[in-house]
């Protein structure tokens, strides 16, 4: 009965198809390792991302006179509201350590190198859309830091010539951030943003299938098939990667609940302290700073004088990541392959991004900015410096099958 009902929707529909090229008969690298999981479960949290901002939305009041009294409500009044808006905001800084780890393999593995170019462009236009997802959505909770964090970033619009202050004025919809600002806020936060977030992801995988995936080797699968076509070092998606994937999510969920049942705030970590008092347009908090994941490149923005050049070094350096398939000389892709020059490259550029990501978190002290501006220049070294370190390094050969089982 099966057989002929998915027969039936066939001749209409290619569910079968659909179920092979991308599962059944999608053939991956066999030594997928533990960096691999970090796709499935980015997937994982956006489909949690959305079904609890679903839920969050049914109570949520988007307007500056009760958005942050509406979430004080969902917190104690609203069954499991506490649960919901728990997993949304820990869900929100899960998403973005998963997506860092996964853009990491990307780096160690050189999967954005030729034929993954347009899979990396892609997972950029993601990380772009989630890092403006992030911003608008924590305007929302209408605390002290949402309305000063926004405050500040869009005041950087401001710095641009000519057009600035009417741009930040036509952002804002207002003189300040207002009730309009809100609005629209939540407007883009609740539908724009995840309808270009979702077309992105269906976009990256397929770019992906289409050129099939790297491993921790960095050698093409498909160089080598057997007669039928099938790569002799590949195993289909479904059932061995459908599999090991559950793997990754108990061990993430079991790890995720730890924090999100014993220290959800992360001690103002993953919700900032000032943001449980409510906006107040008159009082300026002590220290304005962003949430966890942005704060490398608010560091970048404020180890630079200048208000506009700061702005351009800090999209410099969230735009060069785009170039990194044409930047990387090297014709080895996985770094067990690569020579000492970028693996010291790469070292450093860890060592810079989180020394900044801890900086961008401390109050700009001289010191604190003078250690902000070598960072930052280790930074842009790393990438501006790429083709040639990466043509000269001694890279090892590159064995012909892959080499782990
Ligand atoms: C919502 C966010 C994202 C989702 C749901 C997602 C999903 C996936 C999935 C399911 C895979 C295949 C499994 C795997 O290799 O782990 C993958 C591969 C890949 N993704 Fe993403 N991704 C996201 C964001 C990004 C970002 C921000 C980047 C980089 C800028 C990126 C770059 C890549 C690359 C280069 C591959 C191929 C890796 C390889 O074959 O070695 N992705 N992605």
């Amino acid at each position: 009965m099966f057989a002929s009902l998915m027969g039936w929707v066939d001749a209409r529909f290619p569910a079968t198809k659909m179920w092979e090229d991308h599962l059944s008969k999608y053939y991956a690298p066999k030594n997928f390792n533990f960096w691999y999981f970090f796709g499935s479960l980015a997937m994982l949290l956006l489909v949690l991302q959305i079904v609890t901002g679903i839920f969050l939305t049914m109570n949520y009041k988007p307007d500056a006179a009760l958005a942050f009294a509406s979430v004080e409500y969902i917190m104690r009044d609203v069954e499991w509201g506490w649960l919901i808006r728990y997993l949304h905001s820990t869900g929100a800084s899960a998403f973005f350590v998963v997506v860092y780890l996964h853009m990491f393999r990307g780096l160690i593995y050189g999967s954005y190198k030729q034929p993954r170019e347009l899979v990396w462009i892609f997972g950029m236009f993601i990380y772009m859309a989630l890092m403006a997802e992030a911003f608008l959505g924590y305007l929302l909770p209408w605390g002290q830091m949402s309305f000063w964090g926004a405050q500040v970033i869009i005041s950087l619009f401001g710095a641009l010539p000519v057009i600035g202050a009417d741009l930040a004025l036509w952002i804002r919809g207002d003189f300040v951030v207002a009730d309009a600002t809100l609005n629209r806020f939540f407007a883009f936060h609740v539908i724009a943003v995840p309808l270009v977030l979702l077309g992105l992801v269906v976009a990256h995988i397929i770019a992906l299938h289409e050129v099939g995936s790297n491993n921790p080797d960095g050698i093409e699968i498909k160089n080598h098939k057997d007669k039928n076509g099938i790569p002799l070092d590949g195993i289909p998606f479904h059932p061995y990667y459908s599999v090991k994937d559950i793997v990754g999510v108990v061990v993430f969920l079991f790890i995720f609940s730890l924090v999100l049942f014993y220290m959800p705030e992360l001690d103002g970590w993953f919700l900032e302290k000032d943001n449980f008092v409510p906006a107040n347009a008159l009082k300026t908090p002590e220290h304005i700073v962003p949430l966890w994941y942005f704060t490398p490149f608010y560091a970048i923005l404020r180890a630079v004088p200048d208000k506009l050049m700061g702005v351009m070094a800090m999209g410099g350096a969230q735009a060069i990541l785009f170039l990194l398939p044409w930047l990387d000389r090297s014709p080895v892709k996985s770094i067990r392959y690569r020579g000492p020059y970028f693996r010291w490259a790469l070292t450093l550029f860890i060592i810079s991004f989180l020394a900044l990501g801890y900086l961008g978190t401390q109050p700009a002290t001289t010191l604190y900015t003078n250690i902000a501006r070598v960072f930052s220049v280790i930074y842009f070294a790393f990438f501006i410096l790429m083709p040639w370190y990466t043509s000269i390094d001694k890279d090892k050969p590159v064995p012909e099958r892959v080499t782990s089982k």
